[in-house]
């Protein structure tokens, strides 16, 4: 892999992967190529993640803002760096929005899927690998007993979840039908540094830090499997460079939690590190609010595969992984600013002239 296409690299996981692959760790493990990374910069893309590597790094990143659902924009690209694999991160991600307004969710996640398949196969002489990211949302939802398997049939309940699980399937019709060598995983919850504070984990810490309410829908009894964004980002390099070609592997960090245990957690910790000044337990913030519509009761998955063949193991525990995330949410106040206050779309607009 010498031009790796990383697209969706300004965004939570993306960010954390492009920042494993440039690290000392990675470089002894196989990775000296060159990152592109492609990035629309939506409400979620933030350029400051990465803006570092820019300089550090000019021969083995670059940033290019784009929407990859533009054909002609993302046929330049292909044409000037020789991308040879890919790495599809790009997509919109949260569920909630996906029900308010499912629109973006049909165009990135389904189209702009498919421009990036349709260049693909016209550039497959040179083309290595087209790994795509994808989410264990695509299964439905369990009940109390079982996993996610990778021969569990598709099920999804949300527009995110189906639009996900339509990119899946072009992507395994692209392989079977041309021959086009992908890859494809399925993961389950992430959490850690640069997540969008609308997400579970990220609002709630910073909801609780600041003494503000803490929204759980329904009765916070639904499960999620959740996995340190670190442990992902490890788990796709490994498919991406041991995979076997046309499989798919899903990724799960065995943890297993409904949302009222990880919301008290959360609090718990906070309250060991900073107590509130009013001396009351983070806990009764919490608010029990009217349920997501289609809610997905439990996910919970099988990693077997991934474990067996390739050797990959989670290696954050829920403790761990949380208190990583927690004092990195505390410590980068800047970031959580320009995020929550927008400054940073300021600059975008600015930059870009939108
Ligand atoms: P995110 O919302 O934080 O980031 C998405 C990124 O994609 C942003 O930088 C955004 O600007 C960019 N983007 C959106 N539309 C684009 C377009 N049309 N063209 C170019 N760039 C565009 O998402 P995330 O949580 O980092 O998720 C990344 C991928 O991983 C997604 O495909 C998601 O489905 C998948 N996934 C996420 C999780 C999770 O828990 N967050 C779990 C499993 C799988
Ligand atoms: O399972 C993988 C998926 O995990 C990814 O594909 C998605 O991109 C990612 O957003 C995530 O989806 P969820 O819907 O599970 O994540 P979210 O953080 O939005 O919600 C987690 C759980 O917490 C879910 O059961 C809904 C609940 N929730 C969420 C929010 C934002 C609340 O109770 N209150 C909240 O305020």
């Amino acid at each position: 892999m010498k031009n790796l296409l990383v697209t969706g690299g300004c965004g939570f996981i993306g960010t954390n992967f492009v920042r494993y692959l440039l690290s000392a760790k990675c470089k002894k493990t196989g990775f000296n190529g060159r990152i592109i990374n492609v990035d629309k910069l939506t409400y979620a893309g933030n350029p400051f993640n990465l803006a570092e590597f820019e300089k550090k790094y000019p021969d083995r990143y670059s940033f290019v803002k784009s929407d990859i659902c533009d054909v002609k924009a993302m046929e330049g690209i292909f044409d000037r760096f020789k991308i040879d694999s890919i790495c599809h991160f790009a997509a919109e991600s949260h569920v909630d929005r996906s029900i308010a307004e499912p629109d973006t969710f049909i165009k990135t996640n389904i189209n702009g899927t498919f421009t990036l398949l349709e260049l693909a196969r016209k550039n497959q002489d040179r083309l290595l690998l087209f790994h795509h990211v994808s989410t264990d949302e695509v299964f439905g939802s369990l009940g109390n007993q079982g996993f996610f398997t990778e021969k569990t049939p598709y099920d999804p309940s949300s527009p995110y979840s189906a639009s996900k699980a339509a990119s899946d399937h072009l992507v395994r019709a692209y392989a079977r039908t041309y021959g086009l060598p992908v890859t494809i995983s399925n993961c389950s919850n992430n959490y850690g540094p640069y997540q969008f504070p609308e997400k579970l984990i990220p609002l709630m810490i910073l909801n609780s830090f600041k003494g503000k309410p803490l929204p759980v829908y329904g009765e916070g009894f639904n499960v999620r499997d959740w996995l340190y964004v670190a442990d992902h980002c490890r788990a796709i390099f490994e498919i991406m460079k041991k995979g076997k070609r046309g499989e798919t592997y899903n990724i799960g960090g065995h943890c297993e939690m409904t949302n009222i245990d990880v919301v008290t957690r959360i609090c718990s910790m906070l309250d060991e590190k900073i107590p509130q000044k009013n001396g009351k337990p983070r806990k009764d913030l919490i608010r029990f609010v009217k349920d997501r519509p289609g809610h997905d009761l439990r996910y919970a998955i099988d990693s077997s595969k991934l474990e067996k063949e390739l050797g990959w193991v989670p290696e954050e525990s829920f403790d761990t992984g949380l208190e990583k995330t927690i004092d990195w949410y505390l410590d980068n106040e800047g970031w959580v600013k320009m995020v929550i206050d927008g400054e940073y779309r300021k600059w975008i607009e600015k930059h870009y002239e939108e």
